[in-house]
């Protein structure tokens, strides 16, 4: 009700990733679960009640607004990880609440010592360096101001973490820098070693630097993707491939989004369907209008390239994306009616459409089209 398309989050598929990805990384490494950007589409409420089912008791988030949304669904046990954006007094309300964050400038580390004193509260940091992503993180160049200044300040900080995040570890052309960042991160722990200074744990890899590189594993891993099903990129894929090779597919898409036929006509040959001209009908058609459109997520490239399903068969998009609606041809399905349900990604009989394939069509990464889903799309768990 009130809305005209919805998702279904597929427990057994997310339940079936976390095994998989927990037998890779084995259980001595933290399993952190990824949840920022609405938990990549599937919704933050409803994947930290999953995972926490699933024994995860870690969440990885990028800001304080996640960080937030992550407190009202999380339980007590759990713990809150903000990678990204914090100003000041965001900082002074992640140490009040207990949550961790990165710390990766002297201003941000020098203003989180400021509020833990004031707080009389230790902040709980994880320090991160800078290995070549060249984003956030302290350069080498630093280490002997930051190590002072983690020396003199100890009663007012746990130090929770040291960590990095690499540079595009989804493509063997990126293997080069991998290598280097593993090897500068070595070099910075053995430097904060040498001065006494140990973290509780070291984490620097994310899905793809898990999958492929087993010496980024570490004492903790932030998962973001592949516990939604998906590949970091083919390549990865092809690599655990040839290291699964009794299970030809051991990530499971959890995600499926549909609709409803809103309604049926004709259209005689010789009329153009849509805005302006780009679909010209030869001969009489059959057309469905579904009301989902660019407002939806549901992206305006895919005009006259896009397919969905009706009815079990595969159909294209013809014309113009609207804001709110898109068309499909049915001439060839007898049948088609109003209510019919119509998946835009999923599987509808025996055929699907996966995230892959909408994005290759809409030249989207997954990563941007599963975070582009609006999050007033209602989602609902299915088993
Ligand atoms: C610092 C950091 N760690 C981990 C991740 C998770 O990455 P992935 O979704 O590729 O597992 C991200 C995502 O962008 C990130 O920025």
């Amino acid at each position: 009700m009130f809305n005209t398309s919805y998702i279904e989050i597929s427990r057994k598929a997310f339940r079936s990733n976390i095994r998989y990805l927990k037998k890779i990384i084995g259980k001595d490494t933290v399993f952190s679960s990824v949840i920022k950007g609405n938990a990549y589409g599937h919704g933050i409420e409803n994947i930290i009640p999953m995972a926490e089912e699933a024994g995860i008791d870690h969440f990885s988030v990028f800001s304080a607004k996640e960080a937030n949304d992550a407190l009202k669904v999380m339980s007590p046990g759990s713990r809150i990880m903000i990678m990204g954006f914090l100003d000041d007094a965001e900082t002074e309300w992640a140490i009040e609440n207990e949550i961790e964050f990165f710390v990766f400038d002297m201003g941000r580390f020098e203003k989180a010592i400021e509020n833990a004193k004031m707080l009389k509260k230790k902040a709980r940091i994880h320090l991160e360096v800078e290995t070549g992503f060249n984003r956030t993180g302290f350069e080498y160049a630093e280490v002997s101001r930051v190590t002072e200044l983690l020396r003199r300040e100890r009663e007012h900080y746990v130090l929770q973490g040291l960590c990095t995040h690499y540079a595009g570890a989804e493509s063997l052309s990126n293997y080069l820098r991998i290598k280097n960042q593993i090897k500068l991160f070595r070099k910075f722990g053995r430097y904060f070693a040498r001065h006494d200074i140990q973290p509780v744990m070291k984490h620097t890899a994310c899905s793809a630097a898990a999958l492929t590189y087993p010496n980024t594993i570490m004492d903790m891993v932030r998962f973001g993707i592949a516990q939604y099903g998906f590949w970091p990129s083919p390549e990865t894929q092809m690599f655990r491939f040839r290291k699964d090779a009794k299970d030809a597919s051991p990530l499971k898409r959890m995600l499926s989004w549909k609709s409803k036929v809103m309604v049926v006509k004709n259209v005689e040959a010789g009329n153009f369907v849509g805005y302006g001209s780009s679909f010209l009908a030869n001969k009489r058609l059959r057309i469905a209008i579904i009301p989902v459109g660019y407002a939806n997520g549901f992206s305006r490239a895919l005009s006259n390239t896009g397919r969905v399903l009706i009815r079990g068969r595969r159909v294209p998009v013809i014309g113009t994306v609207t804001m709110n609606t898109m068309t499909v041809n049915v001439t060839d399905i007898p049948g088609v009616e109003k209510g019919d349900e119509v998946v835009i990604i999923g599987k509808q009989k025996r055929l699907s459409i996966s995230i892959s394939s909408f994005c290759e069509m809409s030249e989207q990464l997954n990563y941007q089209l599963l975070t582009r889903l609006p999050a007033d799309i209602p989602r609902f768990i299915v088993s």
